[in-house]
């Protein structure tokens, strides 16, 4: 059997989780996204060539690798269809490689409509969500009447529930936002057009991990989004609509939870969050000279899905210690360390002051995070250059003094950090999958 591994966000997202998987494709056979959509947004750099990827697993871009898309993920066909069709045009094999499931929820124009929809109209409470009808498809599943890819193949059943539920939706969109009614043949047509090109792709993933994993794969299970956007433990209701936390692998790929042998935790070395709620450890990133504005332009802190700039922190510990125990996380990861280079001191925020008492675990939902005023551990900086450094020895010490300080909070190894985008740009302390 081979050794799986699950790789999870444990921020608010754009951790670098795709750079990770794709990195440690090197000693895994296949890669299964297991919940999210497109709102996720992963981007690789392999010599020199930037891929960026929404719906398709992180480890395309290398040869011979499986690709799976689990029953967990929302699937918009006609995007993933596009984003196969582009990178196949710049010379990657990509059907030949990736499994879809039928168990997956199929997202439509009513979605995204009523997601905007919603969006404006909540003003400036919005959640500033990516607008691709996230929380309307998950809306859907767990009131039992979303459509799902294996419905794509019974046309006439297909009519029949693509009916009921636009009629529910057209009610919604025109009576309570005022917005323009979907066309039910448009939402139909093009399904069935795209039914053409997914249905080679569709096969039993749950079947086939088992079986390539007792063959001796290992798997890698690639998170999206981040644990502090997870519908139930995140900063509710600023959030994403599924489980990110490692648990939800097994339920969003259909294997059971005993197959997962390392849960490897992806951080920043600082924090971004885009879109609103609350944020403790937040900086000013507009100001020149500033921590905040060095983490936001010399990390190109722009998120991949919609360009919005992302907000940026200090390394919340409080936050972290949270998601290493929500994700039962047995290796960590710390990405973009080379952002930090030349900063005179660096902080991490250690824990708060909430309501008059002091915690060193971050408090579930928006509400009380708002309330939480962050308590600093100061350390001294670093001027020499990280970028691409490739052993730990080679650091300086202030900066492995960092790294050592940030294993210690939140008592996990730490088995990996990087140190740029590009494939190779890793120090390797423990190797996820080899060790
Ligand atoms: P994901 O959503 O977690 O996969 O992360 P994103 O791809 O959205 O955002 C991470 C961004 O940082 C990408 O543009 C990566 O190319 C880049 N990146 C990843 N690791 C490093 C690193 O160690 N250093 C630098 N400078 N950039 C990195
Ligand atoms: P990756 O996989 C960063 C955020 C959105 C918004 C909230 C809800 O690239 O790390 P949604 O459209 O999901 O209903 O939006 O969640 N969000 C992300 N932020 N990275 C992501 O994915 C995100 N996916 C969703 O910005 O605040
Ligand atoms: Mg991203």
């Amino acid at each position: 059997m081979g050794k799986n591994v699950v790789v999870v966000g444990l921020q608010w997202g754009d951790e670098g989780k795709g750079k990770i998987v794709d990195w440690l494709t090197d000693y895994a056979q296949g890669v299964v996204r297991f919940h999210g959509g497109h709102n996720a947004g992963h981007t690789l750099v392999v010599d020199g060539t930037e891929y960026k990827l929404n719906l398709v697993p992180s480890g395309v871009v290398r040869k011979g690798v499986q690709c799976y898309i689990g029953n967990g993920v929302v699937l918009e066909t006609h995007h993933l269809l596009s984003e196969i069709s582009a990178l196949e045009a710049r010379g990657l094999d990509v059907r030949s490689r990736l499994k879809v499931s039928p168990g997956c929820p199929l997202i439509f124009s009513y979605h995204s409509a009523l997601d905007v929809a919603r969006e404006a109209a909540k003003g400036s409470g919005k959640i500033g969500t990516t607008g691709k009808g996230i929380g309307p498809i998950h809306e859907d599943k767990v009131a039992r009447r979303s459509l799902h890819v294996y419905d794509l193949f019974n046309p006439t059943r297909f009519g029949e529930k693509l009916e009921e539920v636009l009629d529910y939706y057209n009610f919604v969109l025109t009576q309570k936002f005022g917005a323009k009614a979907i066309s039910f043949e448009a939402v139909r047509d093009q399904a069935m057009a795209d039914a053409e090109g997914i249905k080679p792709l569709v096969a039993d993933v749950s079947a086939a991990l088992y079986a390539a994993n007792k063959a001796g794969q290992s798997i890698l299970f690639e998170g999206a989004h981040g644990s502090m956007l997870d519908i139930d433990h995140g900063t509710y209701p600023f959030v994403t609509s599924s489980n990110c936390v490692a648990g939800q692998a097994a339920v969003g790929s259909g294997i059971g939870p005993g197959l997962l042998h390392h849960v490897l935790g992806v951080a920043k070395a600082y924090c971004t969050r885009v879109g609103g709620g609350p944020f403790p450890s937040e900086l000013d990133i507009e100001t020149a000279g500033t921590p905040g504005h060095q983490m936001s332009s010399k990390g190109r802190e722009f998120g991949t899905v919609t360009g919005r700039k992302r907000r940026c922190g200090w390394l919340d510990i409080a936050a972290l210690k949270r998601a290493v125990q929500l994700n039962g996380v047995t290796g960590l990861c710390i990405t973009k360390f080379d952002i930090l280079d030349g900063l005179s001191e660096v902080k991490l925020c250690t824990g708060y002051k909430l309501g008059g008492k002091t915690v060193d675990l971050s408090p579930l939902g928006a509400d009380d995070v708002a309330r939480c005023e962050p308590i600093y551990e100061t350390l001294p900086g670093w001027k020499e250059n990280t970028f691409g450094v490739r052993s730990f020895e080679a650091l300086p010490a202030n900066a492995r003094a960092y790294i050592e300080r940030i294993a210690q909070l939140c008592e996990v190894p730490i088995d990996a950090i990087s140190t740029g985008p590009e494939r190779n740009e890793m120090i390797l302390r423990r190797h996820p999958i080899a060790s």
